[in-house]
């Protein structure tokens, strides 16, 4: 297992639109694994596989409370098959967006089918947090970002905080 690189927005990697993974190989698995094990690090609930530079239909959740132990689900090419009419608002953050936060509307409930790790064809219904959190990450996937469910000028000031974060990142790296 690798822990991988987190890419941090703005960064046009992170709007780009991620290709199917098709069918589950051992090196797919691998990377599942691998974002799992970097996702845990982080620490996160999510991963999208456009967020390391990989643009596929790939995510890892896990969205299991402390006390539950882990429950990741590792999901290739996941589609979302029906949404709840009734949303939830859930104050989101991204790994991508590091200590960003923002309230966003989703539907509550969710099904999604996709390949797992054997390359089986599953559906999950989903509510509350884990909902929420595959709905973030399968938006990853078409290059959307929490913060493009919010309006512009909160986007746009919370975009120009991590810009300023990596400006000042980058002089440091030149100074050492
Ligand atoms: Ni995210």
């Amino acid at each position: 297992m690798a822990k991988l690189e987190i890419i941090v927005a703005p960064d046009p990697r992170l709007k780009l639109k991620a290709r199917p993974v098709g069918t589950v190989t051992p090196d797919i698995r691998q990377l599942m694994d691998d974002m799992l094990e970097t996702m845990y690090a982080a620490p996160g609930i999510g991963l999208a596989a456009p967020q390391i530079g990989r643009p596929l239909r790939l995510i890892v959740v896990d969205a299991a409370k402390k006390d539950e132990g882990r429950k990741p689900y590792r999901m290739a090419d996941p589609e979302i098959l029906w949404a709840s009419e009734e949303v939830i608002p859930y104050e989101e953050g991204c790994l991508s967006l590091p200590e960003q936060f923002a309230e966003v509307v989703r539907p509550r409930a969710v099904r999604v089918r996709y390949r797992d790790e054997d390359n089986s064809v599953k559906e999950l219904e989903a509510e509350g947090l884990l909902a929420v959190c595959v709905q973030h990450e399968i938006d990853h996937l078409t290059g959307t970002l929490f913060v493009d469910h919010i309006s512009a000028l909160r986007r746009n000031m919370i975009l120009r905080k991590l810009q300023k974060v990596k400006k000042a990142k980058a002089l440091d790296a030149a100074d050492a």
